[in-house]
């Protein structure tokens, strides 16, 4: 058996923080669990750990997508911010804090790492020549021009590469150049930017490598990186930006990925704050406190070359290890929007235990960087009989005997005393497979052992010894190994299956949190009354997950109009069905005020009188209206839309308007004989 008393470790464990731009999908939760998972295990180990996440909230997409809106983007971000949190937490991953890079804590710290990059004489300035939008006043990133491939002459093809003919190729050679923003063509225009010298830190970065914390995939990687030569790494953007201000600058801002990792410790330091306890032993270099990072494939370069060299640069502690997973595939294939396998978390959620996925996803996460296959039948078919058909089967099937015939009370003796300490004996080996990352290997032992389990039970047949009143104290027993069983796969699981686990609790009186509570088994124990802890995964289920899925993403798909007028500029939406129609609260409303929104360029802030009731809602009509001309009218709003936070305050729905949008905007305006609060139908 294990010891019972490791020491205590600080770790500090992080997922990649998802932009704020668009809701979490599917694809972010083989991250988000396969660190939640983690994180739980070394705290049931009894470790403290600092589990931490935030949203990604800076960068010209995310400014040129709060533009479009018609809102700044730190109310867009906000808004985000509380979507990604609240999916996140249905799923059950149990962040310590969500924060956002757009944070007072890590302006300090960003600021503060890249003035000790400075004075130790790692940053650099360069002119820099880009491509500038002259129409909009603003650099534009390579994303954001398009035009004809300078190879095979395909159209409407970004300029750092063509997807027809797969050659990448410099800004500057793309024909007919055009800037995404204003559709102007963009001249080239000089900047001063600011690098860091990463090739100060390529023996540092060698070192850390070579530590022997990183998977075998990741050094191939940066074997490669070392031998093609480490490039300066510009991290300064021009105005305008959303981001932080460089300090000793003027009109310079870091670029999102410098500041996107100092999130990381931003978080922590909140969290810090908020507890009162001291951030400074995480970041030290003399701490024996652990930093782990879980990244997907895509963005290891950030973080084994830059993050580290920033980390090491500022005189902080590198992190223990990067933990790098695959990508998520649907049915074999890219998650794609027509197919319905772009699948949102709140849709998923809406239609299924979140320790279902969870526990799917841990079947086949391993250490390495092998993408992830959701296979949606041997989805339904794993969880069936892994879950419902074996380990919730040992319980259901001892449960009523202990509660009918023994007052729900446990046998103080087991029947199997050896079969029980064989279960324990396998605690150790199960939490370092967990450990290692190696989740598919723990789920398959704790499966093999789950059908020791039933066998066991099959085998003894208490439905059989009940019926001889000799044999009680047998059945008795019998029992409450298959009880103890279940507790000890539990135990195991709970990192696993939360929510599951947390029902477990409450039938088995016993905190399953404590991987060492196992190493005594419960005796003489009352329990509660055993209510059918998961259901089975129906096929139909997972049809209707994605056909909502092809309507949620088909309104939001790129089309491209075939004929010209309104309807081929702004084709309509993807269908909805008719209950989701009706779920649509339209009211007539008088718009009793009507006021401008200081610093919000499309905005107009209404009070409505819904008959009984005044709601607060922030219209985008400004273009189109006086407010003074509003006041008196009545128009028509959807009443129960979830109330969404901006910037300048909390929106309570949204009032109907038509028209290609600027002066041509209409707000809907019911008959004379409408009053306030008439539902339109
Ligand atoms: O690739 C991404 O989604 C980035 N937003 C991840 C940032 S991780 C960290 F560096 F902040
Ligand atoms: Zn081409």
């Amino acid at each position: 058996m294990e010891p019972s008393h490791e020491t205590k470790r600080q770790i500090m464990i992080t997922s990649a923080l998802p932009y704020a731009s668009g809701s979490l999908h599917l694809g972010h939760f083989v991250e988000h669990t396969q660190s939640d998972i983690w994180a739980r295990l070394l705290r049931a180990r009894g470790h403290e750990v600092k589990f931490l996440c935030a949203d990604d909230a800076h960068g010209t997409p995310i400014m040129l997508n709060a533009e479009k809106q018609g809102m700044t983007p730190e109310a867009m971000v906000d808004g985000i911010r509380e979507e990604h949190w609240r999916d996140l937490q249905a799923f059950g991953v149990s962040y310590d804090h969500y924060h956002s890079t757009h944070s007072p804590e890590n302006q300090q710290l960003v600021s503060e790492i890249y003035l000790k990059l400075k004075a130790a004489g790692h940053i650099e300035s360069k002119v820099v020549e880009q491509y500038y939008d002259p129409e909009k006043g603003m650099f534009l990133p390579d994303r954001f021009v398009k035009g004809t491939c300078p190879k095979c002459g395909t159209e409407d093809q970004y300029s750092d590469g063509c997807e027809s003919c797969g050659s990448t190729y410099d800004a500057t050679e793309i024909i007919n150049p055009k800037s995404v923003v204003s559709g102007a063509t963009p001249v080239m225009k000089a900047s001063k930017h600011l690098f860091v010298n990463l090739k100060n830190f390529e023996s540092m970065l060698k070192e850390w490598a070579a530590s022997g914390s990183l998977q075998d995939e990741v050094n191939n990687k940066l074997a490669e990186w070392f031998e093609a030569g480490l490039q300066a790494w510009d991290i300064s953007r021009d105005a305008p930006y959303f981001g932080f201000e460089i300090p000793e600058e003027d009109g310079k801002y870091f670029y999102v990925w410098m500041d996107a990792p100092v999130g990381y410790l931003a978080c922590l330091k909140h969290v810090c704050d908020q507890l009162g306890e001291d951030f400074a032993p995480w970041i030290d270099p003399d701490t024996s406190h652990e930093m782990y990072h879980f990244i997907g494939k895509d963005i290891l370069y950030f973080h084994s070359l830059f993050w580290p060299a920033m980390l090491y640069g500022a005189g902080m502690k590198l992190p223990n290890a990067v933990y790098v997973h695959g990508f998520l595939t649907v049915n074999g294939t890219k998650m794609s929007k027509s197919r319905g396998t772009f699948i949102k978390a709140s849709t998923y959620l809406q239609h299924l235990n979140p320790d279902y996925l969870r526990y799917y996803f841990a079947a086949k996460l391993s250490d390495n960087l092998v993408d992830i296959d959701l296979n949606m039948d041997d989805f339904r078919q794993r969880v069936n009989s892994d879950l419902v058909g074996k380990v919730v089967n040992i319980a259901s099937r001892c449960a009523g005997f202990i509660k009918k015939k023994f007052d729900a009370t446990l046998a103080a003796e087991l029947h199997n005393p050896a079969l029980y300490t064989e279960f324990v004996s396998h605690s150790a080996g199960i939490a370092e497979l967990f450990e290692g990352r190696k989740y598919n290997a723990a789920i398959r032992q704790i499966m093999a052992l789950a059908d020791k389990a039933n066998q066991y039970i099959a085998d003894m047949a208490p439905w059989v010894a009940v019926k001889d009143e000799a044999k009680h104290t047998e059945v008795h027993q019998v029992c409450s190994t298959g009880i103890n069983l279940f507790r000890v796969l539990m135990t195991w699981l709970a990192p696993v299956i939360p929510f599951t686990a947390r029902k477990a609790e409450a039938f088995l009186n016993s905190d399953l949190n404590q991987w060492h509570a196992i190493e005594q088994p419960l005796l003489d124990h009352q329990i509660e009354k055993f209510k059918p802890l998961i259901g089975r995964i129906e096929a139909e289920t997972l049809e209707t997950i994605i056909e909502q899925s092809k309507q949620d993403l088909a309104a939001a798909a790129e089309s491209k109009p075939a004929v010209s007028g309104p309807l081929a500029d702004d084709p309509i939406s993807a269908e909805i069905n008719f209950d989701a129609f009706a779920q649509v609260d339209l009211r007539v409303a008088l718009i009793a005020d009507a006021q401008h929104v200081d610093g919000a360029d499309k905005l107009l802030q209404l009070t409505l009188d819904l008959g009984g009731e005044t709601r607060n809602v922030f219209a985008g009509i400004k273009s189109a209206y006086q407010p003074e001309d509003l006041i008196g009218k009545h128009t028509v709003m959807v009443a129960n839309l979830a109330p969404r936070k901006m910037r300048f305050g909390l929106s309570e729905g949204m009032v109907l308007a038509a028209g290609p949008g600027g002066k041509d905007l209409f707000i809907l305006e019911p008959d004379q004989g409408a009053q306030p609060g008439m539902r339109v139908k």
